[in-house]
């Protein structure tokens, strides 16, 4: 295919606004897969199947015939999520245009304008299409209206489909044909190939997925990478339709895959560029590193399984480097690790596929955000100049008695509602600690609100929260907003005056009590009784600003066997120390595991 019979595009879209499903439909219309019951190819390419959701961005080629001629089209698939937005911004580096689909019924949500923006601040064509018109609720014209206000988009440019049933599908691909430009590259000049992807095959090894910008890859080719300078040879190149076909040849222009013995996906790195052996060329502008906003330590239960955890994190970040992973060790756990992620999401992914593949259980301590503090009068070399340190465990916070200042990382926020919610909405924010920055209709009844909050406020029950109070109409995303200042108090917990190091906390000053006191009463629910009396204490700076007792409750288990059939008796001891393998002592009292992601989350 010559460059101007190339186009490379990628759906975007609010979760559940059809995305899968209209990528299923242009792959079978396009021949790429058979007609039927195709639900989602793309998500259940590699690593999706597993997680059962768009996590990782995936890539197919289709054939398409416009007009008499046969385009070579590269769909590039984005997540949808949140959590996710970094692997979409660079999916979208390998693109010339969008098509951004938004939902008929559910008009533009938050993260239809995240991705919109994602889109145009990379200067993509965007085609905006109407998905599920065959809904009966459709609401076609004011969805169109919400465009027109939002994103500027005239009447007669958006497409109206149903993905589901096919109608209007074809054309998308026209459009895609007729508005996309072609990709901007030469064929004669020396290879410079984009990395946009890599992951883990168990089998292959390392895949990653290539935009070629110019000149030609084939098989056997020897290539260095820009950020390394190491030089690998091309084992097997080609492109996605869907699946891995060879082709031995990638031109300019095209995007696929390629292998090149790589023991470790840290050697492909994302945003990379590769070129000839001794031919270098000028690398493209990388993308950052996804931050990590979120973070938690995971211990092993009982010590001796420390080996076994750590082969399964090993294992598990192979495919996702955006995990990061530095050892920890405390007094009360031993040895574990510090664990940061994109968002609670990604975290309730990473833990489910931890607690599959290890088979024994993890203590999680309470999901925090990083903070930063100025230390008076301590050298210490880390970011923000050397007076600052970055804490992301609560228990390593220093005495407040030499720090001067804190620091708390912020998020600016998307909520759109329809208006009757307004009000309640505007309370949660500000029970929230948030700041209104903007307002604005985007139709006759529905907000568009623009909240900078604390990440710490959202981080744990927010979403649900907005959810229920808006009978699940607001949609609400969220993007990386710097530091601010502010007041910091470390809260920690006892039981029978020991510390339960997972619960340590670090809040803010007007938050404490509350806190302390909600986390105390939980406690107070979720710690099963036991044969002595229980004092909960939630402290700062050792005073006790909250407590609770628990009282003692006596629970023989082999008292309904009347003492007598004995293989019913050990068969209930035996149960019973299974059931404590899965509990944490703290001094002499057995909790279950899970009790304290219950005391976090509702
Ligand atoms: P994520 O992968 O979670 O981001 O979702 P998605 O955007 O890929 O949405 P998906 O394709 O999974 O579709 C979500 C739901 O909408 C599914 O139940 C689809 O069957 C349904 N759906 C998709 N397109 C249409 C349509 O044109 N009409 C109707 N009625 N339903 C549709």
């Amino acid at each position: 295919f010559p460059v101007e019979l190339i186009r490379n595009f990628s759906i975007i879209a609010h979760v559940d606004h059809g995305k899968s499903t209209l990528a299923d439909r242009l792959l079978e219309i396009t021949g790429t897969i058979p007609m039927g019951d195709n639900k989602q190819v793309l998500d259940r390419l590699q690593v999706e199947r597993e997680r059962g959701i768009t996590v990782k961005a995936q890539t197919a080629s289709l054939v398409h015939e416009h007009k008499g001629t046969k385009y070579l089209l590269n769909l590039i698939d984005t997540p949808g999520h949140v959590d996710f937005h970094y692997e979409v911004s660079r999916s979208l580096a390998a693109c010339d245009g969008v098509v951004l689909l938004v939902d008929a019924n559910q008009g533009v949500q938050a993260q239809t304008v995240a991705n919109f923006y994602l889109a145009f601040e990379q200067n993509l064509k965007i085609i905006p299409v109407l998905n599920k018109i065959d809904l009966k609720n459709a609401q076609p014209e004011v969805v169109v209206e919400q465009m027109h206000n939002l994103f500027d988009v005239e009447e007669d440019e958006v497409l109206k489909i149903s993905a589901k049933q096919g109608s209007g599908v074809e054309d998308v691909l026209s459009a895609v044909i007729e508005r996309v430009p072609s990709p901007k590259h030469d064929r004669l000049q020396p290879l410079k190939a984009f990395v946009f992807d890599s992951w883990y095959d168990q089998f292959k090894g390392v895949v990653v997925h290539v935009a070629i910008c110019n000149g030609i890859a084939r098989k056997g080719d020897r290539i260095t990478y820009a950020s390394s300078g190491k030089t690998y040879e091309i084992t097997e190149i080609g492109i996605m339709h869907p699946t891995q076909v060879p082709s031995d040849v990638l031109y300019a222009g095209q995007v696929g895959y390629a292998m090149m013995n790589m023991r470790n996906t840290d050697e492909a790195k994302i945003g990379d560029t590769f070129f000839h052996e001794n031919k270098e060329v000028e690398p493209l502008p990388g993308f950052k590193d996804a931050t990590p906003m979120v973070f938690a330590g995971m211990f092993p239960t009982d010590q001796s399984e420390f080996p076994q955890m750590r082969s399964a994190i090993e294992k598990l970040t192979l495919n996702d480097r955006s995990v990061q992973v530095t050892l920890d060790n405390s007094p009360a756990l031993g040895q574990g690790y510090r664990l940061g992620f994109l968002g609670l999401l990604h975290m309730d992914v990473f833990n489910q596929r931890l607690e599959q593949e290890f088979d024994a259980s993890v203590i999680m301590t309470a999901p925090n955000v990083a903070y930063k503090m100025k230390i008076f009068g301590e050298k210490n070399v880390k970011h923000w100049g050397s007076d600052f340190i970055t804490v992301l465990n609560p228990c390593l916070m220093p005495d407040p008695a030499v720090i001067t200042e804190y620091h708390e990382p912020m998020v600016d926020s998307t909520i759109i509602t329809p208006a009757d919610y307004i009000d309640s909405i505007t309370g949660l924010c500000l029970n929230r600690r948030g700041q209104l920055k903007d307002q604005s209709y985007i139709d006759d009844s529905r907000v568009m609100l623009r909240v900078l909050f604390p990440l710490s406020e959202i981080l744990l029950d927010f979403f649900d929260e907005l959810k229920s109070l808006t009978s699940g109409y607001a949609s609400f995303d969220y993007e990386d907003a710097g530091y601010q200042l502010t007041e910091l108090v470390k809260v920690n917990f006892c039981l029978n005056d020991r510390d339960v190091e997972e619960l340590t906390m670090i809040c803010h000053l007007s938050r404490a009590r509350e806190t302390a006191r909600k986390v105390c009463l939980k406690l107070k629910e979720t710690v099963p009784r036991q044969q002595f009396m229980i004092s909960v204490q939630g402290k700062v700076n050792q005073k006790v600003i909250a407590r609770e007792n628990i009282k003692a409750y006596r629970k023989d288990v082999t008292a309904k066997c009347y003492g007598g059939d004995i293989s019913r008796k050990t068969k209930l001891l035996k149960k019973q120390a299974e059931g404590k393998k899965r509990m944490r002592k703290i001094g002499n009292i057995d909790i279950p595991k899970d009790a304290f992601i219950k005391v976090l989350r509702k």
